[in-house]
């Protein structure tokens, strides 16, 4: 839905929404949302004004790790539809102008897919080397000292046959061996099995952890540890130096590119974490290689105008000019943005920062309304990284359904169905219809946040520039294009503030500006003089230049 730029593409100036598909609509009265109920709200969705929507795993899986562990990489779920729903939400998503990103999980299939189920048979077994098997050592302890994500080691002894299997997530989750050619060459038909279909790309499951060294050896200690870790978490007791971001990965990121390539204008998003340097490698050397490895960054940072400021500032300086930049508040990984900043007050203001940074914007199902991290009780806990890691690890506090109204069961599913999370206890107040008809709502400003950032090239394409090194409470900036600049100002903290744009980058005939948009609402159109922007608690605002 972005205006269409001859320079730029939809990935580029769009706007990417997640879709947790167990959350968003629920259309069978089981409790778990559904493809059915993602279609039913692709209006909403138009409306909203958002340009993709990446949708998590809906794959045939036995849900340990809620679809994440996948037993048929070309198939529907049976809880989601099938490929005939998946069709009819692809065309439908189209007709409306949406592109479909769906979710890619290389690193490791189910226990239950039969390429293992196969593989665990013999060890001279066709696909025994599709999967990565080892002997014990001598005292029959695990082939190496590596930890599961989900704590404990990444290997489970398989008495058939007598060796270790690799797992760095649930032991349901077996992980591929990307080094034997016909594996990778049936997950490179995979891609293209759903590009053949017309998916518009990939986001790309932990993609940095496909190659492992070629000898296994054991990871470091990592001297940092915390003290109270875990006691299951042996992998925060390590670094990552052997398990993931080997070099020979990059080569299988320019392949993916290369077969993307083969089709039109798809994108390609991989889930990374690593230090900027070996991130940025994703890109490729002159961008050969993912389209956009996702920058999480702005998730783990606090709620701070400065170190916001550092880590904007020192990610643009870091990207080489090839290079994308894009941001993300929240994921299904994570705990929702409005409770981790600190309230609702502060998640307008995050929000404004994201739809006006330079880069394309990722964004979490049900954020538009402000929904926050929801206590789970011990008993209704489904994550595996809690059972793994304790309780306080639990993700599925940000995977709750989808509040649409106040009627019981919030419009997720019908009354009487016992929801597969519990909803907020909030839900009444805070939904989509009642934040529909209220102007000065959350979901209000993201509209008008959405709809301003697309009509406005110096917002969705525009160049950056720090106006205000400073100043601990708010952060200013510049987005320009065309010509046309447009400052953002930010205000941090829950005071009043007056920030300006550093006169170094004022020049005589641009000491005002235009107000186009506040968080709060309640003012457009006023005239607002650069050298002293005076900032309502909790309030950030969109000024256009004279
Ligand atoms: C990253 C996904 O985002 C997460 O939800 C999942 O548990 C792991 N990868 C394993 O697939």
């Amino acid at each position: 839905m972005s205006l269409p730029s001859p320079t730029h593409h939809w990935w580029q100036t769009g706007v990417i929404y997640q879709v947790y598909p167990r959350s968003f609509q629920d259309t069978t009265d089981n409790g778990v949302g559904d493809l059915a109920g993602i279609t039913q709200h692709l209006d909403y969705l138009q409306d909203l004004g958002v340009d993709a929507i990446w949708i998590s795993p809906f794959y045939p899986s036995p849900m340990k790790d809620h679809g994440y562990d996948v037993a048929d990489y070309c198939d529907i779920e049976p809880l989601f539809g099938d490929l005939d729903t998946f069709d009819k939400l692809l065309a439908e998503a189209h007709q409306r102008n949406i592109k479909l990103i769906i979710d890619y999980v290389p690193n490791h299939s189910s226990d239950e897919h039969p390429w293992f189920q196969e593989s665990r048979q013999s060890r001279d077994n066709p696909k025994r080397d599709w999967y990565i098997w080892r002997d014990p050592l001598p005292n029959g302890a695990p082939p190496n000292n590596w930890g599961s994500y989900f704590g404990g080691p990444a290997w489970t002894f398989d008495e058939k046959t007598g060796q270790y299997y690799m797992h760095q997530f649930v032991a349901g989750q077996p992980e591929l061996n990307w080094r034997n050619p016909d594996l990778r060459q049936a997950m490179m038909d995979v891609l293209r099995f759903w590009f053949d279909r017309g998916v518009d790309g990939f986001r790309m499951d932990v993609v940095g952890l496909i190659l492992k060294d070629e000898q296994l050896r054991d990871n470091p200690p990592n001297p940092d540890a915390p003290a109270d870790l875990h006691k299951n978490d042996l992998l925060g007791r390590q670094l990552s130096v052997y398990n993931m971001d080997q070099d020979d990965v990059h080569e299988i990121m320019r392949e993916f590119r290369q077969l993307a390539e083969e089709y039109e204008d798809k994108v390609l998003i991989g889930e990374l974490w690593g230090e900027w340097d070996r991130w940025l490698k994703y890109y490729g050397e002159q961008g050969e290689g993912l389209h956009l490895p996702f920058n999480f960054r702005l998730m783990w940072e606090p709620w701070e105008a400065g170190a916001m400021r550092r880590l904007v500032n020192e990610f643009e300086s870091v990207l080489p000019d090839f290079a994308w930049p894009n941001y993300v508040l929240g994921n299904h990984d994570q705990p929702r943005f409005a409770s981790r900043f600190g309230g609702r007050a502060q998640a307008l203001v995050a929000t404004m920062m994201l739809f006006t940074l330079r880069g394309t914007p990722t964004w979490y199902y049900g954020d538009e309304i402000g929904m926050m991290n929801v206590p789970i009780p011990p008993e209704k806990i489904q994550d595996p990284q809690a059972i793994g890691l304790g309780a306080e690890r639990t993700r599925d506090i940000t995977r709750t359904p989808m509040q649409w109204d106040a009627s019981p069961n919030a419009g997720f599913a019908p009354e009487g169905v016992e929801t597969w999370l519990p909803l907020a206890d909030d839900y009444e107040q805070v939904n989509v219809a009642v934040q529909a008809d209220d102007p000065a709502s959350m979901l209000s400003l993201v509209k008008q946040l959405l709809a301003v950032r697309r009509a406005t090239p110096a917002l969705n394409r525009g160049d950056y520039l720090c106006l205000n090194e400073d100043d601990p409470h708010c952060f200013v900036y510049q987005r320009q294009a065309d010509g046309v600049a447009y400052v953002v100002a930010l205000n941090f903290t829950g005071e009043e503030r007056t920030t300006a744009v550093s006169t170094s980058h004022l020049s005589d005939n641009t000491t005002h500006a235009q107000l186009i948009l506040s968080t709060h609402l309640d003012r457009t159109d006023e005239t607002i003089d650069l050298t002293t922007i005076t900032l309502r608690p909790h309030e950030g605002v969109i000024l256009r230049l004279s």
